[in-house]
């Protein structure tokens, strides 16, 4: 009964808004195999595009025969770079400044780069006819090392930017040589190690891995001829800029190109990049005048499209012997592989690398990272993390560990000696960043608290005794972090995408019955935003989350924004949202004075209501408000409902986590059992916490693979060597650990709700936790570093190589 008093408790119970563990909404269509992919899509004589791909790493292309598979029935068209020069659509430019082939023009740079484009009317007849295109190589030497790549006599890669001595990053120092960018005070860090009581140094390597999203990547480009119109379904993380560039690589009037992004199946950074497929299935639809759909396979999806990480880290840290730090240095090699097209905000050719300085209170520190080209895959991509924050991470976590084995003290004594205290935010730290707001020392005490972590380091020592007796072979690992992320790129004043600006945007339509639609700039991959974005407005505006629906990723219908990586989405469009909603409630509250005769000022916001101050029986709640503006002349009011925000975030938002993982190490067979994990993460104000903690398991399983096994690994001539599921570790849930999450929560101070992102912190502080639990098990027999990925063989090596 609408009109029986039902208690506050009761009204935001109902609401499901802030907090609340709301069911995913999205999960009614996965589970019942109701989602709607990309490849779902079938259009009326629609035509399909395969590519023909290099075998070779670095070759001439002498020449291309098309003759045999254009005869084969069913075949439409074959485009090589020949077909596409005359449309200048041949090179592409890409995220960073650089230019990439779209198809091999007179050379090819890496293993499955795009030769040529097949369309047919069958997609298996497409591929048939990719076997029947004749392409004639000259091998050239390749360089896979990034170091072998700058020596003096390495072979030319790129010989399109011959006698370009600089580039869109700067100075150009060496033909292979992309930039070398910098940031900090390198001379004070210097001196600061040059008279250090203890220095410690190390060269830290994160291999090269790539996301592996369910869905791989592809699109449907369908040309309406007759209206002008170029629709284009894909499986775009950035849909309004993909539009933009379609825009601008076409000629066509953005008004006139509609980008959708349907469900997509994971993203993981990998959907971030434009790929020669999009362009050549425009191409082929626009030529042709028919759908074009390209979908590539999971061999293409690993070997080709946009790698993450590969960055080789060197650094120094300065402390004294008590263990406080006094400096910081850095220096990476960044394999970028045969094309800069890593996915940053532009004026970021490192990402938020930067962010190096970690939770601790470093007052000098110096990054250097110069950019190389290699014969490998180009891209660059933040595979669940926010542009290189995850690299930074797992450096700064291994040098606290390198640091404690050289002052022979404990790594979680080090670390809370370190910690950047409470009272210290806002802080700004030596790289230029000022956090917003923490307080490590509580979540890490938590922590160590939680695991039992004395007790942990008694068993390990007294396990070791047992190893030394020769009464076990398995050692006890324990894998510490404390991270600190940097997430919701971007304020629009140091953070633009090909010069759009990383704001994002929600617009909210309230009907006449009190349900709402709103839509917003960014599009959801697995997140759960159709679920949490509702439950901000509910809070805001006082309707259920139940009666508004969450739209995202049609360009034709969305406000502009920036998209959904970097666990940009809660910062920055949740805080859109917010704003938006607050719109709402402004109107709203003008529309409540008037029916109920009194003073905006005489009312004050309930819930779900506005109630007249001092007279709680006199209210309206939000749906009778409206369908007041719709159904009422209000003087000095239009009817309606809506508003929009287009939000630009002052300034980013810092989550951190402490973690501790505990592993069982056979030395024999190099197996690692993780035995406990535990993750805290503070994400500030929780929306969801049920979803939270799904998004903390699927991270911290990716940062497992990535760890443990996962890799994008090259012989010496350049062929990938684990680019199928059966050579590329991804983890089923027999491989999968057991995690125990906790959290503390710092709200935010600048956005509108005090949320930071949280997506892709477990993978951030998941990766260094792993990789430091199995440095840990080998510290008392001298182990310093070892690369990662840990796999059997490579512990199993380590401990063969200590002699145990
Ligand atoms: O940008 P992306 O969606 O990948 O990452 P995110 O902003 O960290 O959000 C991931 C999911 O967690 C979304 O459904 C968020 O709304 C939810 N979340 C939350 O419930 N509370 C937070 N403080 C942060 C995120």
């Amino acid at each position: 009964n609408e009109l029986a008093p039902i208690s506050r408790e009761d009204r935001v119970e109902k609401l499901k808004g802030l907090g609340h563990s709301r069911k995913r909404v999205e999960d009614v269509r996965f589970t019942q195999g109701k989602g709607n992919y990309v490849d779902d899509l079938k259009l009326p004589s629609m035509l399909y595009g395969d590519f023909v791909r290099s075998p070779y790493a670095h070759a001439r292309v002498t020449s291309i025969d098309k003759s045999a598979a254009l005869a084969l029935p069913g075949v439409v068209a074959v485009l090589t770079a020949e077909d596409l020069a005359p449309l200048n659509l041949h090179w592409m430019p890409t995220l960073a400044g650089d230019k990439q082939m779209v198809l091999a023009d007179g050379k090819v740079l890496f293993q499955g780069q795009e030769v040529a484009f097949v369309v047919a009317n069958d997609r298996y007849v497409a591929a048939d006819a990719v076997d029947l295109v004749v392409v004639e190589y000259e091998e050239l030497p390749v360089v896979t090392d990034p170091f072998k790549a700058l020596e003096p006599d390495a072979p030319v890669l790129r010989e399109d930017l011959a006698g370009q001595t600089s580039g869109a990053h700067g100075e150009r120092r060496h033909h292979n040589h992309i930039f070398l960018w910098e940031v900090g005070d390198k001379q004070a860090t210097e001196e600061v190690i040059a008279s250090a009581e203890v220095v410690a140094e190390e060269m830290v390597y994160y291999h090269r891995t790539h996301p592996c999203p369910l869905e791989t990547c592809g699109c449907v480009a369908s040309m309406d001829a007759v209206n002008g119109k170029l629709t284009i379904h894909g499986t775009f993380q950035a849909p309004h800029v993909v539009r933009t560039v379609a825009s601008l690589l076409s000629g066509i009037e953005e008004h006139k190109i509609r980008v959708i992004s349907p469900d997509i199946g994971g993203g993981f950074g990998n959907k971030v990049g434009v790929y020669p497929g999009y362009v050549c299935a425009i191409v082929a639809s626009i030529v042709t005048g028919k759908p074009v759909k390209w979908i590539e396979d999971r061999m293409e999806n690993l070997t080709a499209t946009a790698f993450a990480r590969d960055y080789w880290m060197k650094g120094r840290i300065a402390a004294t012997k008590d263990g406080r730090i006094t400096a910081l240095s850095c220096h990476v090699t960044a394999d970028h592989g045969a094309f800069d097209a890593c996915a940053d905000p532009t004026k970021f050719p490192a990402g938020f690398f930067s962010i190096v300085t970690g939770s601790y209170d470093i007052p000098v520190a110096y990054v250097g990272v110069d950019g190389v080209y290699t014969n490998k895959a180009p891209g660059g991509v933040a595979y669940r993390c926010s542009f290189r924050v995850t690299e930074a991470a797992y450096l700064i976590e291994r040098m606290i560990e390198v640091l404690a084995i050289e002052l022979g003290m404990d790594a979680a004594e080090v670390r809370a000696k370190n910690f950047i205290r409470k009272d210290q935010f806002p802080y700004q730290s030596a790289l230029g960043w000022e956090y917003d707001s923490g307080d490590y020392h509580t979540a890490w005490n938590k922590a160590l608290k939680a695991v039992g972590y004395e007790d942990l380091r008694r068993e390990q020592a007294e396990r070791v005794e047992a190893f030394k007796r020769g009464e076990t072979r398995k050692l006890i690992g324990i894998g510490l972090t404390h991270f600190t992320e940097i997430v919701g790129a971007g304020p629009v004043k140091n953070c633009d995408i090909l010069g759009m600006g990383m704001f994002d945007s929600c617009e909210i339509r309230i009907h006449p019955t009190g349900s709402a639609i709103a839509r917003l700039g960014t599009i959801s991959q697995g997140q759960g935003h159709a679920t949490t974005f509702a439950q901000i407005l509910a809070s805001e505006i006082g309707l259920p989350a139940d009666s508004i629906t969450i739209e995202e990723g049609d360009t034709d219908t969305a406000p502009y924004g920036l998209g959904t990586y970097g666990s940009r989405s809660t910062p920055v469009a949740g805080a859109a949202t917010a704003m938006a909603g607050r719109k709402i409630r402004a109107k709203a509250q003008m529309i409540a004075a008037y029916l109920l005769e009194v003073h905006d000022g005489d009312l004050e916001w309930d819930v779900d209501r506005f109630v007249v101050k001092g007279a709680p029986e006199r209210f309206k709640t939000m749906a009778e408000i409206a369908y007041a503006s719709y159904n009422q002349a209000i003087p000095g009011l239009e009817p309606g409902l809506e508003a929009v925000s287009y939000y630009d975030p002052p300034n980013m938002t810092y989550p951190f986590g402490a973690y501790v993982c505990v592993m069982e190490i056979d030395v024999d067979t190099g197996v690692a059992d993780i035995r406990q994990f535990y993750a805290l993460d503070d994400c500030g104000t929780r929306i969801n916490p049920m979803i939270i903690e799904g998004q903390v398991h699927g991270g911290l399983t990716e940062a497992f693979a990535i760890a443990m096994g996962q890799e994008i690994a090259y012989d010496e001539i350049g062929n990938v060597k684990n680019a199928t599921l059966m050579d590329f570790f991804l983890p089923t849930a027999w491989e999968t650990p057991h995690y125990v999450t906790d959290f503390t929560e710092t709200p935010s101070p600048h956005h509108p709700i005090g949320a930071k992102g949280v997506g892709e912190s477990p993978n951030v502080g998941g990766v260094p936790a792993f990789s430091n639990a199995v440095h840990d098990a080998f510290r008392v027999f001298g182990l310093k570093q070892a690369h990662m990925p840990h796999d059997h063989w490579r512990i199993w090596k380590i401990a063969h190589d200590l002699g145990l």
